[in-house]
């Protein structure tokens, strides 16, 4: 079955051809991140605009590439929630019409789902394992920053977030502190490579530092302002040179890869998680990457990341996982909105391999 996936839901205007949830046909991603750069974040309305003008020629790239039309098409997937609002309807709004001019279904897809289900992209046997359950996701992007712990049945526990920015925010806002542009989890990245991560001595929000207790039900939740705040001290008046804003980010860098890694672990041991998962854009990062890998192997235990095209926005992860929900028989209606928040209670993953046996 092959699936026309689009997503809309912040700065990239995206489609992609998946076949069987799995096998990725073809996926074209347009940034505006030059629109917004100047911004330091993203605009809303230029956002819902650039899509406007994008969508077109992004979804028929996507269908050249894989040299198909949409008569070949099956259904059609859209991120529905959560997102921004204008830049969402865009993507809903011309999925809705591609659907309807060609009486093709139309599937509605949670946008944090689908990074989750991005690291199951190109792995075809793994997604309808049970051994591999129950699982524990860190979402990490740059809304959101969330453990989840998935269980065979597709039932979803939200068991840490953040209680300020997101990792992803935490990364652009410091990038911005040291005058780095955006978006600036990437330029940090690189950047850090050629500085010392023991430079500096950065706090570890929520992981009880200096004696500090923390609370049980912030063990697996995440701050990330304290870190923040540290750089714009750190940093003072005076102009840094490249070595020392290398130093400097590569500590600030550290400083959260380390505690995204450890509290990862920390929800691995308490619900005796059988796969670990790692997507969404910060999940691209070279020091988190090799981090989680490190801890992982340490404790026996399997680890699943997205790869680095699959983190970032993309369609290949809504295509994918509308595939499941289409074969669960979850049909999104024409008059289906958008919503732009999170719900902690979202429905049941469709793509665990027991979902489709529950009444
Ligand atoms: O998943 P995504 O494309 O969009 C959201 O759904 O938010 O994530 C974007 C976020 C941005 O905050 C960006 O700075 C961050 O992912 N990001 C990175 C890296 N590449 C992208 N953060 C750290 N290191 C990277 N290499
Ligand atoms: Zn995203």
């Amino acid at each position: 079955m092959l699936i026309l996936g689009i997503e809309t839901s912040c700065d990239e205007t995206a489609a992609a051809v998946v076949e069987d949830g799995l096998e990725v046909r073809s996926s074209v991603v347009s940034s505006q991140i030059e629109l917004h750069s100047d911004y330091g974040g993203v605009v809303p309305e230029l956002a819902a605009r650039e899509h406007l003008r994008n969508i077109q020629p992004v979804v028929e790239n996507a269908l050249n590439a894989a040299e198909l039309t949409i008569p070949d098409i099956d259904a059609v997937a859209v991120t529905a929630a959560p997102g921004l609002v204008p830049a969402l309807m865009v993507g809903l709004s011309y999925a809705k019409g591609i659907a309807l001019g060609g009486s093709l279904p139309l599937v509605a897809v949670n946008h944090f789902l689908a990074h989750v289900f991005s690291c199951f992209l190109d792995h075809p046997p793994l997604t309808t394992d049970a051994k591999l359950y129950p699982l524990v996701a860190l979402v990490v992007s740059g809304g959101h920053t969330n453990l989840i712990v998935i269980q065979a049945d597709g039932t979803v526990e939200f068991v840490g977030r953040t209680l300020d920015d997101a990792a992803g925010e935490a990364f652009d806002k410091g990038a911005k502190i040291l005058g780095l542009g955006y978006p600036g989890g990437p330029v940090i990245d690189r950047l850090a490579k050629k500085g010392n991560p023991k430079s500096h001595r950065f706090p570890r929000g929520l992981m009880g530092e200096g004696g500090k207790p923390v609370a049980d039900e912030d063990i697996l939740n995440f701050s990330f302002s304290g870190v923040k705040t540290a750089l714009l001290y750190k940093l003072g008046d005076t102009q840094k040179n490249e070595s020392e804003t290398a130093d400097l980010a590569a500590a600030y860098q550290k400083a959260i890869v380390d505690v995204l890694a450890e509290k990862l672990m920390m929800a691995a041991n308490k619900f005796a998680a059988k796969t670990l998962l790692l997507c969404g854009g910060v999940a691209c990062n070279s020091a988190l990457r090799s981090k989680t890998a490190e801890l992982a192997d340490a404790a026996g235990r399997k680890l699943m990341i997205a790869a680095p095209k699959h983190c970032t926005d993309n369609a290949a992860m809504v295509g994918g996982a509308g595939y499941y929900i289409l074969r669960a028989g979850r049909f999104a209606m024409l008059d289906t909105d958008a919503n732009a928040r999170l719900r902690e209670s979202v429905e049941a993953v469709p793509f665990a391999p027991e979902y489709n046996l529950k009444p």
